[in-house]
């Protein structure tokens, strides 16, 4: 289910955007009339993406860059311009993820997952900067519950998503007298993507384990993000910047879920005062 959010004649750019919970974005913008252009690495992607976005009939174009690599950034962005003008929403939502303990991580390991999800959230934020629509632009970052919560196995991810929340907040601090409004996305567990797939598995009873944390008790759906997505972009949020929003049904909320039986046990072994 989507909100209804006219975005016609408007420019909006995803990064990352040919798969996913950035692919829904993008989706969800196509359908609410906008010109919509696509970036990512891979070519496959990006002509899947850009078929399954042109049947919305606006305007679309697929671009291949690798956000780590400042000059493709620039490259894109100038394509993508050249073709639909300014940009009025900007998504940065590229990022990479595994599992590995800190002690067994290589440091190129470490290194990839940060390069992507931060210092190309800051390629994209610098080489958009020029391009952006002034007054009235909105930069949305995609950002993880890890950004807060500190989660074993997920040391690059960690330290990337915090940097991106505090990019988020700076941003929306300097750029935000220019009529310029910068916030972040925090998904919770997504159904179906790649996200979930690498981080809790695909077993019934591994997803079913991922649901009993969230209070909503489902996982989220891709409209879920793009509807807050879509919001963020309107005139609605006209005052919300530099926000770091979560939307994961409460599941941030406890790191630990307590159990009565638990607490119960935990009570009686307490020494009676
Ligand atoms: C340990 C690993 C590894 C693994 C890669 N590496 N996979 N180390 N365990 N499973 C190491 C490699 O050995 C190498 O180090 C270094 O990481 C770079 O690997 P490459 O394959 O050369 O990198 P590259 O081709 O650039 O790919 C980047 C990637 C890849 C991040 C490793 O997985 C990717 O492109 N991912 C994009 C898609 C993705 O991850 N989507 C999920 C996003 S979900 P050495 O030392 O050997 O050279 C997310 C949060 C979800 O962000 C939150 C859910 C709640
Ligand atoms: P996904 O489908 O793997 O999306 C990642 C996208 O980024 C892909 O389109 C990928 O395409 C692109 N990408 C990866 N590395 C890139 C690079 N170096 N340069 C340019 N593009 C690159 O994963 P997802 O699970 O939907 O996650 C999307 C976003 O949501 C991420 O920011 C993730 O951290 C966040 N998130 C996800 C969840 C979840 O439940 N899935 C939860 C919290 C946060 P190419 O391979 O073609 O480059």
């Amino acid at each position: 289910m989507r909100i209804d959010l006219r975005f016609d004649q408007q420019h909006v750019l995803v990064f990352g955007g040919t798969t996913g919970i950035n692919f829904g974005i993008a989706e969800a913008f196509a359908v609410q009339g906008a010109s919509v252009t696509v970036v990512s690495r891979k070519p496959e992607n990006v002509a899947k993406a850009v078929e399954r976005l042109s049947v919305h009939g606006h305007g679309v174009a697929g671009f291949c860059a690798d956000v780590r690599s400042f000059e493709s950034v620039g490259t894109a962005l100038d394509s993508a311009v050249e073709r639909f003008g300014p940009l009025d929403v900007l998504v940065s939502g590229a990022a990479g993820n595994f599992f590995c303990e800190a002690k067994d991580m290589s440091a190129n390991g470490f290194r990839a997952v940060v390069d992507i999800d931060l210092v190309g959230t800051f390629n994209v934020a610098r080489q958009a900067y020029a391009h952006l629509r002034k007054p009235g632009a909105a930069f949305i970052n995609i950002t993880a519950p890890q950004s807060s919560i500190a989660m074993r196995f997920q040391a690059h991810a960690c330290a990337a998503k915090a940097g991106v929340d505090q990019l988020t907040r700076v941003l929306a601090l300097e750029w935000g007298g220019e009529g310029i409004r910068v916030n972040a996305i925090s998904p919770g567990p997504i159904d179906g993507t790649e996200g979930v797939k690498r981080l809790m598995g695909q077993t019934d009873e591994a997803l079913a384990q991922a649901v009993g944390r969230v209070p909503l008790q489902r996982m989220g759906t891709l409209d879920d993000i793009a509807n807050l997505a879509l919001f963020l972009a309107s005139p609605y949020a006209g005052y919300l910047s530099g926000a770091v929003i979560p939307c994961d049904g409460g599941g941030a909320l406890e790191s630990v879920k307590p159990t009565l039986e638990a607490a119960g046990r935990a009570a009686a072994a307490a020494p009676q005062l």
